[in-house]
């Protein structure tokens, strides 16, 4: 099918709320085109640009892509070098006309491993776009599940010995507003690329009721076309949450 069709298609039925993306693959890719991973990287920047592009045009609320992950760090050091500068030279590059979109971008993850100065320079360029009210666009950078967890309970634990909450209190919704995806709805549907079949620490407590939709195509190939058909896949199961 034609991508405006699809597009059409999908905005007859109910949107998922929010997506999550694995980027995988990038590596493979460079292998495949005799380049460095570094340069998969780059192409999969510009994918990413694609799919926010057409996460504007299907009118969906919150799309985040999993960028730099606290397991990345054990990757040689040239490319973590290489993908730290890619992540903020990207965000720089493309804040204004993010932001001229009415998309609101925001970085969650540990603060733990990042210099202040590259925290600082993610939160002033994000904060150009915070005005919006358009898609929400997540990065997950420096982002591990079970880090989240663990930082959400370590703030539990503080405020209960500080008495600014009770034990008592400790719910769902309690330990969901002390992860970074405070405010932001759970994923309805994860896609990951590559043909791997991993959550890979990726939006662990967040995706426990997530539709899933998985690809062989290498990130830097994937395309809107291939996005809009994960969306209308979607819209063809039945969630049932559990319940019969
Ligand atoms: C996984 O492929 C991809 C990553 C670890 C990095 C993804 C980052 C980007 C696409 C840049 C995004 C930038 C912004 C600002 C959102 P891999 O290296 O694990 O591939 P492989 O499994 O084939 O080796």
């Amino acid at each position: 099918m034609e991508y405006k069709k699809m597009v059409d298609q999908a905005k007859m039925l109910a949107l998922p709320k929010h997506i999550g993306v694995i980027m995988d693959g990038n590596g493979r890719w460079a292998r495949k085109h005799h380049t460095t991973r570094i340069n998969g990287h780059k192409r999969g920047a510009e994918a990413v640009r694609e799919i926010v592009e057409a996460s504007v045009e299907v009118g969906l609320d919150y799309l985040t892509v999993y960028a730099f992950s606290t397991e990345n760090w054990r990757r040689s050091k040239q490319e973590v070098h290489g993908l730290l500068k890619l992540i903020i030279n990207t965000l720089m590059q493309e804040i204004d006309e993010l932001a001229a979109n009415n998309i609101v971008v925001r970085f969650i993850g540990s603060k733990k491993g990042l210099s202040d100065d590259y925290h600082k320079r993610i939160t002033e360029n994000c904060q150009k776009s915070w005005k919006n009210n358009g898609l929400n666009l997540n990065v997950a950078m420096n982002y591990g599940g079970k880090q989240e967890i663990i930082e959400a309970v370590s703030s539990i634990v503080k405020d209960v010995e500080t008495g600014k909450i009770s034990s008592d209190d400790i719910d769902h919704d309690m330990l969901s507003d002390y992860l970074y995806t405070k405010s932001i709805p759970d994923p309805d549907l994860l896609i990951r690329t590559s043909g791997e079949f991993r959550l890979s620490n990726f939006l662990i407590w967040q995706a426990a009721y997530a539709e899933l939709w998985f690809t062989e195509t290498l990130w830097p190939d994937f395309n809107r076309t291939e996005f809009l058909q994960a969306i209308l896949d979607y819209q063809k199961r039945q969630r049932r949450f559990g319940a019969t």
